[in-house]
């Protein structure tokens, strides 16, 4: 068996041949987040991927990211190392009801997560991540919305948005979702001088005792600014990895059973073995791709947006 370090060795090494990029979202294992080339939330990894001027893209995330960075990247090679890192949110719309619900009122713009399959995406107006969800609904002029698939972010938005009516698909994260507010004021009790950031993806009582709502590159970007010692991170635990690394003189408080599953399927194995095979590549059928490419485009075009409560 080869250590950590000759693992590492071989896939930098395999890395430079191929001339290939390793993109890696926030909630990547430690070895991961050491490895990649670039570190990031969804909008920024997005970016990144339609910026790149490498012939292979290694996509240490989920399906949906992989996805993204495909459709933006038609002539490239997109490679995600293992094919079972499925988000399960992404899989909470089913696209036949979604053109029932169009039908139903033809008047609503569809504003898609990013966390959505390419299929989701083709019948969406636009796309958002977390970083820039209300920025991108308040851009547009439809007055009706549909918001899919996450119903916390979808609740979020309507805080800030008053002028729309926003319908919500009942989607969830099962890792935010799950988070309580008895599981911050626990470590608020020990810790009282630590501010509270969350991910809007948790749910709205959640919200309302947060200090902060960000996406995980907002948190990134707010504690590296911030004169504050210590933090309290409501999201996957592995973003305090990186939070940590970055900020050695700061502290921060992780929920340790906030773990998302498919994000954890990757590592330093199965990375080598798709820099050797150069797959699985992930493949969106031309047509998919061809509409999914509008609402991305267009999510990439507005930016960041993201509010600080
Ligand atoms: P971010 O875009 O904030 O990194 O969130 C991604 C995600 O899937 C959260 O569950």
């Amino acid at each position: 068996m080869p250590s950590k370090e000759e693992l590492k060795q071989r896939i930098l090494a395999l890395k430079r041949e191929k001339n290939a990029v390793i993109l890696a979202h926030n909630y990547q294992i430690p070895d991961i987040q050491d490895i990649a080339d670039f570190l990031g939330d969804s909008l920024a990894l997005a970016i990144k991927a339609k910026e790149t001027e490498a012939d292979v893209i290694v996509f240490c995330g989920v399906d949906f990211m992989a996805e993204t960075a495909a459709i933006l990247n038609p002539d490239k090679k997109v490679i995600i190392p293992d094919t079972g890192a499925k988000c399960p949110l992404a899989a909470m719309v089913n696209p036949e009801e979604l053109k029932r619900m169009k039908e139903e009122h033809p008047n609503a713009a569809v504003v898609s997560y990013v966390n959505t399959t390419a299929e989701t995406k083709a019948l969406s107006d636009y796309c958002c991540t977390s970083a820039n969800a209300v920025k991108v609904v308040e851009s547009i002029p439809e007055k009706e919305i549909i918001f899919t698939p996450d119903r916390n972010l979808g609740a979020y938005v309507k805080r800030h948005v008053k002028d729309k009516e926003i319908i919500l698909w009942p989607g969830f994260c099962a890792t935010h979702d799950s988070l309580t507010v008895e599981d911050f004021t626990a470590i608020k009790r020990e810790h009282p001088e630590a501010e509270i950031m969350v991910h809007p993806e948790c749910r709205p009582e959640v919200i309302d005792i947060a200090d902060h709502v960000f996406s995980t590159e907002g948190m990134v970007k707010y504690a590296r600014a911030s004169d504050k010692r210590e933090f309290i991170v409501g999201t996957e635990k592995d973003m305090a990895y990186r939070l940590k690394k970055e900020n050695p003189k700061k502290v921060f408080y992780a929920i340790d059973r906030a773990v998302c599953p498919p994000m954890k399927k990757t590592g330093l194995e199965n990375l080598l073995e798709a820099l050797e095979k150069m797959g699985p590549v992930v493949k969106i059928p031309e047509k998919t791709a061809e509409k999914a490419r509008i609402p991305i485009e267009r999510m990439i075009a507005i930016g960041r947006g993201e509010m600080t409560s």
